[in-house]
């Protein structure tokens, strides 16, 4: 196996050959993995792609099915049906099917809220909740089919409420707690939600977020909602409208705990989640329910080597997709012991994760680079002290992780015990597509390594043709794969306009990429209008149409620039109009303007107000120039196609203004 020595497109290097070797699985893991040697992956995931039917009739029965597939998958490009025939029910394979053996009395759920409450769950207490909360869904008009917007806290209600939804067949909509009124007000209409579950506030930084009064606010003006379920958390008072809100524990009462899952179709929709795209709207990405769980399941298993025994940590908020597949639908369909965290990482210091996994034993972890890229900026001191033995597994996903990231998480985390898996995958694939499979694949820092099962994945150039190794093009995945979304809600056109019509015939991921000699892959990020801020994907298009939607904005474009903490960090280039003059205070007043337009994460870094954009003679802004500019402070790319090659001059000049 050879170590790599390769660069990524903003320039950052990735350490050469010798500060990077690769790490062999550990002896003692690879002896317990349910993968234990390259060998085994290598010899599956050959199956997987050149015998699919006999690779899927065996690991599909990793799963409960009601009624078994007939056929393997229908194919129409862009539209898939997997697992053709088949019937299941999600919430069913997550609770029912566990309750006859050992995992009865077992901890699903073990939760800690931010100001320190702790609740657990057992399989057999999930299992009741769940089933009162869909007679609860049933009695407020819920039925298979229908959408359910979900804007609660990390706490226990969210995972039942969403579950609760997969019982009835109804499909549920996450929105993270992040999200402003009016970002939830576009989603209920989107979705055309009849039901609203919130709660009336939740815990962050040790201050209360007004989850409900949001609500409030985006529901103000007529949408259709019908019933607002509003979960007890925080006791603090919050209007209540009569007729529309009611209290989920007073409700609770009304009900009694017996509900059958119901059986549907493999294809029936499970959820939608909404994701930021290149236009100026969200996306709403359509996930169903076989092939999407077996994805899960599958992925859990295979590269977290989850084992029942484990207790399992992702700390994605479950408003991503991450949360979906690895807090929810994938650990649970395993029968694991899932830990569930409410608030924030600093809060009320520096080490709270530490604390939490030596008090719980937590055996595995899967964060995010931003959230490394913190705790390394802290400080040693704040990890130093905490007992972190029980850790055996170590995961990464959201953003390229660079090679000093992986390697403090390896030292500093794992105490250099534990494999790292760098998982790269979207909302849209619904599952991990390319990491390691930790007791088999040796890893290479900043590298995601190689395809999971099934997984038929590519870099091509701007034409689709395949690049030699260690050439960086597009990825993209050539085949359809089980956990792939099925369409874009309300818009099915743009199913095969956005992923798998630029590229003929394959999907587009929107990343680049290159392999190295030994087929591992090398992700440098998105290649397309789309930013990702610690590890939040957020598309150019909607921050600018935020910003315009201001009074004082004529036009706005907005790039990425490298941010040592976020990843990327938005930089706003705002044309005001006639008669407004820029200044500090509207410069924070758009930032809030955008906070609220869209959530706290999509406010810009720097806002440069400035004459004119540099724009072809079509009037298309040329942000590739922008970019350049607030990377390296000035442009010397290609200007011939500008309109007026003077703007180009005149924005250096703002730029190095805004600098001094
Ligand atoms: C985009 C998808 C899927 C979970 C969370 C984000 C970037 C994700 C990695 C990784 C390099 C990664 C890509 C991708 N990304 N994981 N391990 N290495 N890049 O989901 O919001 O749909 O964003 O996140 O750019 O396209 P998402």
């Amino acid at each position: 196996m050879n170590a790599t020595t390769a660069s990524t497109d903003s320039g950052t290097p990735v350490p050469s050959a010798e500060k990077c070797p690769a790490f062999p699985p550990p002896h003692e893991f690879s002896a317990r993995a349910h993968l234990g040697s390259l060998e085994d992956y290598r010899r599956l995931y050959r199956e997987s792609l050149e015998s699919p039917m006999t690779f899927w009739r065996r690991m599909s029965a990793e799963l409960d099915w009601k009624e078994p597939w007939k056929e393997l998958l229908a194919w129409d490009l862009p539209h898939a049906r997997w697992f053709v025939g088949g019937q299941l029910n999600a919430s069913y394979n997550c609770l029912d099917r566990h309750l006859a053996g050992p995992r009865c009395h077992k901890a699903a759920i073990v939760w800690e809220g931010e100001p320190g409450e702790v609740r657990t769950l057992t399989y057999r207490q999930l299992h009741w909740e769940v089933c009162r909360w869909a007679n609860l869904l049933s009695r407020s008009g819920v039925v298979d089919g229908d959408r359910v917007v979900i804007y609660l806290p990390m706490i226990p209600e969210a995972v039942i409420a969403m579950l609760a939804c997969a019982r009835l067949g109804a499909v549920h909509s996450v929105v993270f707690g992040g999200f402003s009124a009016k970002s939830i007000r576009d989603r209920i209409l989107d979705c055309g939600a009849k039901i609203v579950i919130t709660a009336d506030g939740g815990y962050r930084k040790g201050k209360i977020v007004p989850l409900k009064e949001r609500v409030n606010d985006a529901l103000e003006a007529p949408s259709g909602v019908e019933r607002v379920l509003v979960v007890r958390r925080t006791g603090e008072r919050v209007p209540m409208r009569a007729g529309r809100d009611c209290w989920v524990d007073k409700e609770l009462k009304q009900v009694d705990a017996r509900s059958e899952a119901k059986p549907l179709d493999s294809e029936h929709p499970l959820y939608i989640l909404y994701t930021s795209g290149t236009t100026g709207k969200p996306k709403g990405i359509l996930h169903t329910t076989g092939g999407y769980l077996l994805g899960c399941a599958l992925s859990t298993k295979y590269l977290f080597d989850l084992k029942d025994e484990d207790l399992f940590w992702c700390t994605a908020d479950v408003g991503w997709v991450t949360g979906h597949s690895y807090v929810v639908y994938g650990p649970l369909a395993l029968g694991a012991s899932v830990f569930l965290y409410e608030g924030s990482p600093d809060f009320p210091q520096p080490d709270r994760f530490w604390r939490m996994i030596e008090r719980y034993r937590i055996n595995i972890l899967y964060t995010a680079p931003t959230a490394i890229r913190y705790f390394m900026r802290m400080g040693e001191r704040w990890v130093e002290p905490w007992d972190l033995s029980s850790l055996r597994l170590l995961g990464s996903v959201g953003e390229p992780i660079n090679p000093e990231g992986w390697l403090w998480y390896h030292q500093k985390i794992g105490r250099g015990r534990c494999p790292v898996v760098d998982t790269w995958w979207q909302t849209e694939t619904g599952s991990v597509m390319i990491a390691p499979c930790p007791g088999a694949t040796p890893c290479k820092p900043g590298s995601a390594t190689l395809p999971f099962f099934g997984v038929d994945p590519a870099i091509v150039d701007d034409q689709g043709n395949p690049v030699p190794s260690g050439t960086h093009g597009r990825l993209v995945i050539r085949r359809p794969w089980p956990s792939m979304l099925r369409d874009i809600y309300g818009s099915p056109e743009a199913l095969r306009n956005t992923y798998w019509s630029e590229v003929p015939g394959v999907y587009l991921t929107g990343d680049g990429a290159r392999q190295d000699e030994d087929g591992y892959f090398w992700i440098t990020g998105r290649i397309d209008d789309v930013l990702n801020v610690s590890g939040h994907r957020i598309g150019t298009a909607e921050v600018e149409s935020a910003l315009v939607s201001h009074s004082k904005v004529a036009e706005a474009a907005v790039v990425g620039e490298p941010d040592p903490d976020k990843g990327e960090a938005l930089v706003a280039f705002v044309t005001l109009r006639q008669g407004e003059a820029g200044s500090e205070e509207l410069k924070n007043e758009l930032r809030r303007h955008v906070a609220q337009e869209i959530g706290a994460i999509a406010r810009p870094k720097e806002i440069l107000f400035t004459a004119t954009l540099p724009k072809t003679r079509s009037g298309k802004i040329l942000r590739r120039l922008l970019k350049e500019l607030v990377r390296s402070g000035q442009i010397e790319g290609d200007t011939t196609t500008l309109e007026d090659p003077a703007t180009v001059a005149a924005l250096s000049k703002e730029v190095g203004k805004a600098a001094d």
